[in-house]
């Protein structure tokens, strides 16, 4: 089956062919849309709606996800990708994620998964993955991306971006979304 997602992440489309690997995943870019949704599952469907347009009868897919920081009020939240401003830049996010949390003692955080799906039939759904954790105060590791190098998930004394893809896969908020995403086709077309 072919799966159309909604993004030019290329780590995100490699990540989503990693988890469904039964997919044919095609990357398909919604430009000129207005990510303005209050939340990860708002933005996410008005991602999947715009190229759902596009492929009629076909499987499409559109994720929204960043991280939630409990001392920040829940920031950067679906702010991640630009929080330190236009055009995203990982490292520019990263050294003003640890300013802002410089001196506080709560580093609890959560990375929250939206994944919208629209089905061939046009039936819409929403599955939201979540994975708890802390922030490190300095970078670590060369794997993933984005805030990965800081968040170290709950009950591992590794970041994100330490682990070998498969690992963060299984517990990750992309991952867990995923999974259910991965029922509910099957269940489609069984
Ligand atoms: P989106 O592309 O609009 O979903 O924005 C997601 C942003 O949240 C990314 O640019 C990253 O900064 C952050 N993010 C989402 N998922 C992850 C992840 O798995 N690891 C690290 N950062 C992530």
């Amino acid at each position: 089956m072919k799966l159309f997602v909604a993004t030019h992440n290329a780590h995100k489309l490699r990540e989503i062919s990693e988890i469904l690997p039964e997919a044919e995943v095609v990357g398909d870019n919604p430009s000129g849309i207005e990510e303005n949704a209050p939340d990860f599952a708002g933005n996410a469907l008005i991602k999947v709606r715009a190229i759902a347009a596009r492929h009629p009868g076909e499987w499409c897919m559109a994720d929204d996800s960043g991280l939630e920081v409990a001392a920040l009020g829940g920031a950067p939240g679906v702010h991640s990708a630009r929080y330190a401003g236009e055009p995203t830049d990982y490292a520019a996010n990263n050294a003003l994620l640890l300013k802002n949390l410089a001196g506080k003692t709560d580093r609890t955080a959560n990375f929250t998964c939206a994944v919208a799906l629209v089905a061939p039939d046009g039936r819409e759904k929403v599955f939201t993955g979540k994975v708890f954790g802390t922030i490190r105060h300095e970078l670590k590791g060369q794997g993933g991306f984005g805030y990965d190098p800081l968040f170290v998930p709950e009950g591992y004394d590794k970041s994100f971006a330490e682990l070998p893809a498969g690992a963060k896969n299984a517990i990750s908020h992309r991952g867990r979304a995923l999974g259910q995403v991965k029922e509910f086709i099957h269940a489609g077309i069984a």
